[in-house]
């Protein structure tokens, strides 16, 4: 079967063919341009293309990829957001995702953010750089006995819990399903709870219909004053207007970003004044206490080589007919 793979990037090479040996009947072209409606057609000749987070695999992607007979979808992440499945199941396409390569890569990069908000290292490493070691400004508060508010307890959630609950803080949750395994340590309260009495709020929910703007005026007009929010799921779960309106209001001692709404329109590629003057990813990032990573949560070794160990697997599975607990349904 021979697989495009798209946004190609030069760790992504190494690991898939360091684990291609291990699927023979597989073959694989890499190419830098990531997939949309501009791209779909190179899928020609190819029996399936394999994407990533941003991908754009819409309506127009998929009539195209239809045209050109492409079967499987094969997605090497967990989200799938940006799949128009209806019309993928429509076309009779197959599309696979990674549900859980590495959860506490993205918890542990969620609990880094928190950290460094916190204790503002980013600005702590470029003052001691400038030889200023003074410590004004770097003030933070313990989080050994205050409160974690984790929303979405599914893989990455229990793990943020189980982070959490080691650094000695009282872990407190919303979910629409409980996770019975965290109860040991986790009090599910409502989400009105849950932005009431929260220190540190964590956001592991997927982005849907019912999670969009999760956190918006009214919710972060909830929180507690000084409160540190971290989103390490999707940025749209975020209004960013709203947020940047609570920072002004002093809502938020930080705020750390993995993902942020404008991740798809590549704001930052063309870097124009025009561009960034609109940018409300430009204006998050003129403030002191926001911290923005470029969606990292997932890149760790481990996670890599499981990212491509399962995506190999799935392609596998494909080609044997085999039901997979990883179909996107
Ligand atoms: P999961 O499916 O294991 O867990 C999601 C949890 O959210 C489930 O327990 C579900 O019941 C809950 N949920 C659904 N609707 C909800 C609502 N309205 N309110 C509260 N909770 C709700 O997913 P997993 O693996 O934990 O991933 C979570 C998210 O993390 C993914 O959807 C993805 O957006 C993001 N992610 C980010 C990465 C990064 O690199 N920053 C990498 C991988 C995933």
């Amino acid at each position: 079967m021979k697989i495009l793979f798209y946004d190609t990037k030069s760790y992504d090479q190494n690991t898939f063919n360091n684990a291609l040996p291990q699927f023979p009947g597989l073959e694989i072209d890499y190419i830098k341009s990531d997939l949309d409606p501009r791209t779909a057609a190179l899928a020609d000749g190819f029996d399936a293309v394999c994407a990533f987070v941003n991908s754009d695999v819409g309506t127009k992607t998929l009539e195209i990829l239809h045209g050109k007979n492409i079967k499987l979808i094969l997605m090497r992440c967990a989200g799938f957001n940006n799949v128009d499945l209806e019309k993928a199941h429509q076309y009779g396409m197959r599309v696979m995702r990674v549900p859980g390569y590495s959860p506490e890569a993205v918890a542990e990069h969620a609990m880094a953010l928190a950290l460094a908000c916190n204790r503002r290292l980013y600005k702590a490493y470029n003052k001691v750089r400038e030889n200023d070691f003074s410590l004004s400004g770097l003030m933070g508060f313990n989080f050994h006995t205050k409160t974690a508010g984790i929303i979405g307890t599914g893989k990455i959630g229990a793990a943020m819990c189980r982070i959490c609950h080691g650094f000695g803080m009282k872990v407190i949750a919303y979910d629409v399903y409980q996770n019975e395994a965290l109860k040991a340590f986790v009090e599910y309260v409502s989400l009105e709870q849950l932005l009431e009495q929260s220190d540190l709020i964590s956001l592991h929910c997927p982005l849907m219909d019912s999670t969009y703007h999760i956190v918006h005026l009214d919710t972060i007009k909830q929180m507690k004053d000084g409160v540190i929010l971290v989103n390490t799921s999707r940025g749209a779960l975020v209004n960013t207007e709203d947020l940047i309106e609570g920072i002004r209001m002093h809502k938020f001692a930080g705020v750390g970003l993995d993902v942020y709404e404008e991740e798809t329109e590549n704001v930052f590629e063309d870097r124009s004044d025009e561009i960034l003057e609109h940018s409300t990813t430009a204006r998050l990032l003129s403030f002191p206490n926001v911290m923005i990573t470029s969606h990292q949560g997932f890149f760790t070794r481990e996670a890599l080589q499981a990212i491509a160990e399962t995506t190999l697997q799935n392609a596998t599975d494909y080609l044997a007919g085999k039901e997979s607990p990883n179909d996107v349904k």
